[in-house]
């Protein structure tokens, strides 16, 4: 087994269950075209995050990490009516394009974009006690994931889930000598998530177009 075939059966169940999409497929060649890294959710990814927003019927929606808006698209088709989503992103080049992509989903009334570092905005939000979010994206830099999870948790509520990306990164993670920041990120936010009694979590290994990495999910108590 290999990464083609991890992308043919992600294009074999993207056809399926997805199809095109102009707004997501515009989204991306325009990430695509302006240099963006290709570092999206997959497809698949997009809509299972999708599903579970409207499984927990989330009306109020965090993202750190908003890249071209591609997850934010996906996430704010979630909301009924009257839904919020908060997106937060380092990069003004960045968060412009996604205005203009969430513009085209037509999401754009319903998602607010704040520009700066994740972790002065969550400070601000939590300064001003905004009202706990019911699902969070965590997909930001993995060197303060640690960090975000702990504003995370001040912004959450009994039952908010959290589901943090590339929490995997081909295997590199199990590596504690690991020179690689982003794996020692992850590992600084694993042990915070494993010592912190209000939360329960799990991790699932992924393989497919993005390769091979996995995301965590934490359910706060
Ligand atoms: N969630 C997106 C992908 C996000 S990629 C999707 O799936 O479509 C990660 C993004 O996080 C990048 O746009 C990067 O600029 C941003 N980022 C990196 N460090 C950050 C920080 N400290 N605060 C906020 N955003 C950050
Ligand atoms: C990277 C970041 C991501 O959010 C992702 O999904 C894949 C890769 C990165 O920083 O390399
Ligand atoms: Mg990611």
């Amino acid at each position: 087994m290999s990464d083609s075939t991890w992308n043919a059966v992600d294009s074999y169940y993207g056809d399926l269950f997805i199809g095109a999409d102009a707004a997501l497929d515009a989204t991306l060649a325009a990430s695509a075209a302006a240099g963006l890294p290709p570092i999206a959710v997959s497809p698949l990814q997009g809509k299972m995050l999708h599903l579970l927003a409207r499984s927990l019927q989330a009306k109020a929606i965090l993202e750190i990490g908003t890249l071209g808006g591609y997850s934010t698209i996906w996430l704010a088709r979630a909301l009924p009516r009257g839904g919020r989503l908060n997106t937060l992103e380092l990069n003004a080049t960045h968060a412009k394009l996604a205005r203009e992509n969430l513009q085209r989903a037509g999401v754009s009334d319903e998602v607010e974009i704040r520009v700066g570092p994740a972790l002065e905005s969550l400070e601000q939000m939590v300064k001003v006690s905004h009202a706990p979010f019911d699902l969070i994206f965590i997909d930001a830099d993995k060197e303060t994931m640690a960090e975000q999870f702990g504003m995370c948790l001040k912004l959450s509520r009994s039952g908010t889930v959290i589901v943090a990306d590339n929490v995997v990164r081909d295997g590199a993670v199990v590596d504690p000598a690991s020179t690689d920041s982003r794996v020692q990120g992850v590992r600084r936010f694993n042990a915070a998530v494993a010592s912190e009694q209000r939360v329960s979590a799990t991790a699932v290994q992924t393989v497919g177009s993005k390769g091979y990495d996995g995301f965590a999910m934490l359910y706060v108590l």
